[in-house]
């Protein structure tokens, strides 16, 4: 049985971990305060969750989704997600995470910070543009013509194959936006940010017309 670390445990890592349940997966979940602090969603998750601590859930993980905002100072374990695929649904906001200046001047993208700092990690943008709870609701069969896309990129093609078949097993289609210095076409604010459902062509006509956003 596949393990999934999951590190944040708010709206998005809460939900994806009941998708993951859902499906199959073994969840090992953190947040910031401790295990202890987690009884509740442990109790509704069922026997093939626990909670653990950051360190924990990227050791356990056969791969690990990190749903935290992404800090100037590394405040992910970069020791246990070595050599491990990690799923990053971060979004740069300003108005939450303060001015990154490399990613204002368009120097680089929010998902390449954090691949520096987890350099031996092989960092996947994705699950950035849906909102939380429709992660378990809006599912739709493989092959159903109003299907949800959603953009997926890394520098790692073993690293967006692993997303696209989370992506379809959750019951959404996946689109390629590589590498992840390309991330930031589905960022905050771009075409393909604001239209939150949108067909796989849909999606692939907002991601060209992304347009860089002064900070
Ligand atoms: N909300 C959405 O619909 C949505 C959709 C797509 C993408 N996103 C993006 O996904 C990311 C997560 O969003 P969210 O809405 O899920 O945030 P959230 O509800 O505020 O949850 C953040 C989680 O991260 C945990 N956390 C913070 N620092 C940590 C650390 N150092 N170690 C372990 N856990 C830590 C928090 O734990 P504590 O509560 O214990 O502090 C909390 O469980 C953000 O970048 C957001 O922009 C959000």
């Amino acid at each position: 049985m596949t393990t999934i670390g999951i590190i944040g445990a708010g709206e998005v890592g809460s939900q994806i971990a009941r998708a993951a349940i859902a499906h199959g997966y073994q969840v090992v979940i953190a947040n910031s305060r401790g295990p202890e602090t987690l009884d509740d969603l442990i109790a509704e998750l069922g026997p093939l969750a626990r909670a653990a601590t950051a360190k924990d859930a990227a050791l356990a993980g056969d791969f690990v989704v990190v749903a935290v905002p992404l800090k100037m100072a590394n405040n992910m374990p970069a020791d246990e997600l070595a050599n491990k695929i990690v799923i990053d649904t971060n979004n740069y906001m300003i108005w939450r995470d303060g001015n990154y200046p490399l990613i204002d001047a368009g120097l680089k993208t929010e998902h390449e910070l954090r691949q520096e700092q987890l350099p031996r990690s092989k960092v996947v943008k994705a699950f950035t543009t849906i909102q939380a709870p429709r992660i378990t609701t809006w599912g739709k069969p493989t092959g159903a013509p109003d299907r949800t896309a959603l953009g997926v990129s890394s520098n790692f093609p073993e690293a967006v194959a692993l997303a696209t078949r989370l992506y379809d097993q959750f019951g959404f289609d996946a689109v390629e936006h590589s590498p992840l210095s390309e991330s930031w076409r589905n960022g905050p604010g771009q075409p393909a940010w604001k239209q939150e459902h949108q067909t796989r062509s849909e999606l692939v006509a907002n991601l060209a017309k992304a347009r860089p956003i002064a900070g």
